[in-house]
């Protein structure tokens, strides 16, 4: 088999990199790639990448994912979120290609407080939920071989992420304050690229699966309740924190271009029934990243 991979320098490409390397031959680029072109800001390119490589699975993890800055930059964001995914799509059918995407929480208005289904109706409050949506539009669509997984609140071991800041911020400061009315799961890209190799096994067994899936760590959280644990976490592996806790605070207290969801809960009943998995509690994924960080 062989695989095609978009993105690895990203967080989940990163560890899809890992993941998906014993499944068959990995051919992986990032926008700068010289071989092939894998930017994204040039769908016809990425087309012409597709039918020289010709996989068997796309598995496309680039995206636009600065959220504020894509409400100044809503073109650039349609086209790398939208029109280039919706480009493999195309391609992929062509090959009979399998497409796996990752999407997101954002493409709902965060209303309400139960986990949203697949089957709700979603309602992007931004422009990056907007061009996510147009690309999971565009995929299912063109391509009917596909595995979009939404996810929420992502992190890894390598890059910036909102847990090391966290700990950088309670290293220099001696006060934290953190918005303590949205919610939703942190998830690690490690469970995102292992539940994704998991899940493209089942399909190439199992094509009639095929489709659109909410995969997060389970349980639930606030960003101040994140940052608490994180904290926690911390002080009992012996860091010197100047912050002992965070304050909570609305989301109110902090102005930013893009409004976000206050309920980004995702239910995952519907991957863990289909694929037979169980999803760990999003404290387990979090306590091992900073395990490596700290
Ligand atoms: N991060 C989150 O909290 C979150 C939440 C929900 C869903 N998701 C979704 O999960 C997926 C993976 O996200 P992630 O957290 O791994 O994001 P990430 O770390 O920002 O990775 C995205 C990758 O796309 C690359 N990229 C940007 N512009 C590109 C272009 N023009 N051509 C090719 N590649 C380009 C980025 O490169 P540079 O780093 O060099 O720009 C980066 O390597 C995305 O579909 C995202 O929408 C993420």
């Amino acid at each position: 088999m062989k695989i095609l991979l978009f993105g690895k320098g990203g967080q989940v490409g990163w560890e899809l990199q890992r993941s998906l390397a014993p499944l068959g031959e990995l051919v992986a680029l990032d926008f700068d790639s010289t071989d092939f072109c894998g930017d994204f800001t040039r769908p016809e390119a990425l087309a012409e990448t597709v039918r020289s490589v010709r996989p068997d699975v796309i598995v496309n993890a680039a995206a636009h994912t600065a959220v504020d800055k894509a409400e100044s930059e809503p073109e650039l964001a349609r086209t790398i979120n939208a029109a280039a995914p919706g480009v493999l799509a195309r391609e992929a059918t062509t090959l009979g290609a399998w497409l796996v995407h990752y999407s997101t929480d954002y493409v709902f208005d965060g209303s309400g407080s139960q986990p949203w289904k697949e089957t709700d109706t979603p309602a992007p409050l931004n422009v990056y939920g907007h061009t996510k949506l147009e690309g999971e539009r565009l995929i299912a669509q063109h391509c009917a071989q596909h595995l979009i997984l939404r996810t929420s609140w992502v992190y890894a071991a390598r890059g910036g992420n909102f847990a090391k800041t966290m700990l950088r911020l309670a290293r220099e400061r001696d006060r934290l304050t953190v918005i303590n009315d949205q919610f939703g799961a942190p998830t690690g890209a490690e469970l995102l690229a292992d539940v994704t190799a998991h899940a493209l096994r089942h399909l190439l067994q199992r094509p009639t699966d095929a489709g659109l899936y909410h995969l997060a760590a389970s349980g639930e959280t606030t960003w101040h309740g994140y940052a608490q644990e994180v904290l926690a976490i911390a002080r009992a592996a012996g860091v010197a924190l100047k912050a002992e806790t965070a304050d909570a605070v609305p989301t109110s207290a902090f102005a930013t271009p893009a409004r976000r969801p206050h309920n980004s809960r995702l239910s995952t009943q519907k991957i863990q029934q289909t694929f037979g998995l169980k999803l760990p509690p999003w404290q387990q994924g979090v306590t091992r990243m900073l395990a490596e960080v700290i």
